[in-house]
């Protein structure tokens, strides 16, 4: 439904002479200010005196102050986009499978589009002879969606790579400047223009940062480059007041858009509390009041011609854009987490009386729902991300679930990036998690098109395919909602983004929307324990487990360290019989002849799901933090030598990581069940971090069983381009420990007990790194076991990596952060291989790391298997499985491997679900 149509829609314009009391009615229902109105205002009887030589123009101006936002009449029937490049030709997509985004994102229809002069022209069968001129692409029935459009960014304000010239997100000038506009900081060479484009982003709203109540006004951009390479030409309808006083007084306007935050952001920068940041937007609420009430007396004096001594009408720069807020011309965008947060800006909406046009981030907001629906106007949308979470207190209670739960309660949902805080060429990846989590498929996709365009004010061209609408649209290799799905082609005002796409094979499955598990139970449950239900798993009570239905079954091979698929079955009869935690049998059924009749056993039907080797995570905090942004919830960090005084009393003791462990954090549970069943961490340190330690994600305590899987495995360096000291020092220093004399841990190292694990990202340094390595082997007549971590820029020495025997860990999906990180290799569709597909590729034992954030663990199967997938087949599912298990524990000095299985229902990636992890150290089944 279209919640705000009636502000769109073609509306009549009233033709007949009326008096001016019935003015205000007759007006509501139009979209600009006629000149014929304002003839009747004044031409009628109680205006004929002192009526001042500007009367035409205080009158029209008041009389706009009444438009409601949004395109002129005649929009829909233009023939060229605003937007259109001269010189772009028209392209014809033949064959496409298209999801319009209409009919409450149910419609799908297989014809051809014709994109012309920045807009969808047809969509139909097209005569190509009518357009000989045009670019013809066959998308072979693909799926076609409509570009993906991001309604939290901070695109171009906060660049990539960030460097000190590039942060333009916070001003820290006070906690309300409705006045700043994001557009002043919009860097026309972020990037990640380019990099969000391939994911097929299209539109972005780039929204100042939340360290202030109120940040500044926002602007909705499209990412394509433009021929006049400026940052306004970016700008998708910008308001009129952008040209300051030439706005036209007659016309509609065009909607403003505007952050506010509240909550634990700006209570941090301005060393406040909730309570001054609530009073911080009532003081300025009550500025912006006092002035609009000054304009409205003014405008009712002068509509009723009531000119003797009118003044000037009211004005005020500063706060001009926040009296536009009171008069319902804003989206405004308000980070806004906690319940006692959202509480407070529905009171203060109700106060002063303007609507919110989404509650952003917003990790309690499926807790609430009713309270939201009492905001003044209408109920915001509620904009979120799909599983990251848990990074502060705000967000302890977030839940994977909190799209579906919303939406169940009519609540508008939104998936959105804070890029880069999540990397936006991935938003299509929210909206296939939030599907997965529960949300319908329409509702996933209008998640990242039609409802964001709608909550932006935009949705009269965008985020949806129609005729007449901007030619933006996303050709896809395979269904949106699937894992991996990346763009074949992207068009942003009719122009393609991608000049050479690569595009991975798919298998055929992952052309139709994912049949997701049923998460009722879990959904429930969250709603029930506010955000933090129990996650332990239950103990299988039988001894003997038999799992039927079986498609396969991939194991670790001791022999080898690698991952082995043992069985498939493409009718899924396999049969795996567990007694006591360890399998007596497995295959087909006969090979378990009795396994299906045993009435002890505790039967669990896969149907056609995968018997699968627990995952071993690294990269994260995961085991030494609760809430990582809480210090008194954390193991805190380590002295780093080279930037700080080391307390004597520590002065060269190397630290441990084992000793800091906790355990039955969150994070480890979720890892727990998603199958993540054993973790590799070390010290939270700056040059010399220490030393990792492994252990079990479901232990209680460190003196349970088994809960210490390791004490010591590998000894931990960071070399990095942003460090107070050198990389040359930081390499001497490296160099120096490794030398003559060296003992202890290091001297574990440099005999090749342990692995020494540096994270780089540089390929320079790498490449430093690579001759020291040679240069301390050669002087001790060891070897080094070298793996490089992080390792952004790995794949620029994929060879000499091979050929000096080191390992790389990295991340699945990189992205250019910092300056070191820069030259990422972002795999299809910009370019064929992929980091991990390069590195495999020259014999290079890979690893994947999670992203630094223990949240992020629980998605470790979905990294891996988006590997594999656009691995375009160097990597099979046992290798993909072996990034983040067998690797992990060769490149990290994992002696006791992890044996547990873990049991997943129903199919791969989004169709499947864990049930049972099967641990033979505990001789269990563990039911999820
Ligand atoms: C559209 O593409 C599908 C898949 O390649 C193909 O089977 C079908 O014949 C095509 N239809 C037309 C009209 O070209
Ligand atoms: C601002 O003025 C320029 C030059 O007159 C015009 O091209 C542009 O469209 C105007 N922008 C807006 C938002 O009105
Ligand atoms: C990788 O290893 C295989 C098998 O040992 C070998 O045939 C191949 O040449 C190696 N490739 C590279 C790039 O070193």
């Amino acid at each position: 439904m279209d919640k705000e149509a009636g502000q769109f829609g073609p509306q009549k314009r009233a033709k007949r002479r009326v008096k001016p009391i019935h003015l205000a009615l007759i007006f509501l229902a139009t979209c600009s200010v006629s000149f014929s109105l304002i003839q009747n205002v004044l031409s009628s009887k109680s205006t004929q005196e002192n009526v001042p030589i500007n009367a035409q123009s205080i009158v029209a101006q008041c009389l706009a102050l009444r438009l409601t936002p949004g395109p002129p009449d005649n929009f829909h029937s233009r023939k060229t986009s605003d937007r259109f490049e001269q010189g772009t030709k028209p392209t014809v997509i033949r064959n496409a499978t298209i999801w319009t985004g209409q009919h409450d994102g149910k419609e799908v229809i297989h014809a051809d589009i014709l994109l012309d002069k920045g807009i969808i022209k047809k969509i139909g069968s097209v005569d190509l002879q009518l357009y000989s001129d045009a670019e013809v692409v066959d998308a072979a029935g693909a799926w076609v969606s409509p570009g993906i459009v991001d309604l939290h960014s901070h695109l171009g304000v906060d660049s990539a790579p960030a460097l000190n010239g590039a942060s333009d997100t916070n001003s820290l000038k006070g906690l309300t400047l409705p006045w700043l506009r994001s557009l002043d900081g919009l860097n026309t060479h972020d990037d990640a223009y380019r990099l969000s484009t391939s994911g097929g982003v299209t539109t972005a709203n780039v929204l100042p940062g939340s360290a202030d109540a109120i940040g500044g006004q926002a602007f909705v951009i499209k990412l394509r480059p433009t021929m006049e390479r400026s940052s306004s030409a970016m700008l998708l309808e910008p308001p009129f007041s952008l040209n300051g006083t030439h706005t036209d007084k007659f016309q509609r306007p065009r909607w403003r858009q505007m952050k506010h935050a509240c909550g634990e952001n700006p209570s941090r920068v301005y060393a406040g509390t909730r309570m001054d940041t609530q009073w911080a937007f009532r003081k300025a609420y009550d500025t912006a009041r006092v002035l609009k009430e000054k304009q409205d007396t003014f405008c009712s004096k002068a509509l009723s011609g009531r000119w003797k001594d009118l003044g000037d009408f009211p004005e005020d720069l500063q706060w001009e854009a926040l009296v536009d807020v009171l008069r319902g011309r804003v989206k405004v965008h308000n980070h806004c987490y906690e319940g006692v947060d959202i509480d407070g800006m529905v009171r203060l909406t109700n106060e002063f009386k303007f609507p919110i046009a989404a509650f952003h981030h917003a990790h309690e907001a499926y807790m609430v729902s009713d309270l939201i629906k009492k905001a003044y106007g209408h109920p915001p949308a509620v904009a979120i991300f799909a599983t990251n979470a848990r990074y502060k207190r705000e967000a302890y209670r977030g839940s994977e679930f909190a799209p579906r739960i919303l939406a169940d309660n009519g609540l508008d949902v939104v998936m959105k990036s804070d890029h880069p805080v999540l990397n936006s060429r991935h938003l299509i990846y929210e909206a296939q998690q939030a599907h997965y989590f529960g949300l319908p498929a329409n509702l996933a996709l209008a998640s990242v098109t039609s409802t964001p365009a709608r909550v932006m004010g935009q949705d009269h061209r965008i985020g949806r395919i129609i005729e007449g609408y901007d030619a933006d649209v996303v050709i896809w290799d395979s269904h949106p909602l699937s894992l991996g799905a990346a763009p074949k082609q992207v068009f942003v005002d009719g122009i393609a983004q991608l000049k050479a796409p690569y595009s991975s094979a798919k298998p055929k499955g992952v052309q139709h929307v994912p049949s997701t598990p049923n998460f009722d139970k879990e959904i429930a449950d969250a709603i029930k324990y506010e955000g933090l239900p129990p996650l332990e798993p239950e103990k299988s009570e039988p001894e003997v487990v038999v799992f039927k239905n079986v498609g396969s079954i991939f194991l670790k091979n001791p022999a080898t360290q690698r991952v082995d698929e043992v069985f498939t079955s493409a009718s899924a009869e396999g049969v795996v019989v567990v007694k006591g935690g360890q399998i007596v049998c497995s295959g087909s059924v006969s090979a378990c002849p009795d396994a299906l009749s045993l009435s002890e056993a505790l039967h669990l039907d896969l149907e056609g799901g995968s018997i699968t080797p627990g995952l071993v995570t690294y990269g994260s905090a995961l085991g030494l933090s609760h809430i990582p942004g809480e210090a008194s919830t954390n193991d805190g960090p380590v002295f780093d030598p080279l930037s700080s005084q080391v307390p004597r009393i520590i002065d060269g003791v190397l630290i441990k990581a084992a000793d800091g462990l906790m355990f039955g954090t969150r994070d480890a549970l979720l890892a727990y069940r998603s199958g993540v069943t054993s973790a590799v961490t070390a010290p939270r340190g700056g040059f010399l971090s220490g030393l990792s330690t492994v252990f079990s994600t479901l232990a209680p305590h460190k003196l349970a069983k088994g809960a210490v899987i390791q004490d010591v495995a590998a000894l931990h360096v960071r070399v990095t381009m942003n460090s107070r000291v050198s990389v040359s020092t930081q390499l001497a220093t490296l160099r120096s420990l490794l030398g003559k004399g060296a003992s202890g841990p290091l001297g574990d190292v440099v005999s090749g007990k342990i692995p020494l694990v540096v994270e780089a990202e540089s390929a320079d340094v790498i490449a430093s790194l690579i001759v020291l390595k040679k240069e301390v082997e050669t002087t001790s007549g060891t070897r080094i076991r070298l793996t490089l971590a992080g390792a952004t820029e790995a794949h620029l020495l994929a060879k000499e990596i091979g050929q000096a025997g080191v390992g790389v860990i990295l991340q699945q999906r990189p992205f250019p952060g910092v300056w070191e990180q820069k030259r990422i290799l972002p795999g299809p569709p910009l370019t064929q291989s992929s980091a991990i597909a390069a590195l495999v590729t020259h014999n290079v034992t890979v690893a994947i790391a999670v992203d630094g954030e223990p949240s992020s663990v629980r998605n470790t199967p979905f990294d891996v298997a988006w590997a594999g997938l656009e691995s375009n087949g160097a990597l099979s599912r046992a290798e993909a499985l072996a990034l983040a298990s067998s690797n992990v524990e060769t490149l990290l000095g994992v002696k006791e491997s992890n044996t547990d299985l873990v049991a997943t229902c129903g199919g791969v990636d989004f169709e499947g679900k864990v049930v049972a992890i099967i641990s033979p150290r505990s001789a269990t089944v563990n039911l999820i």
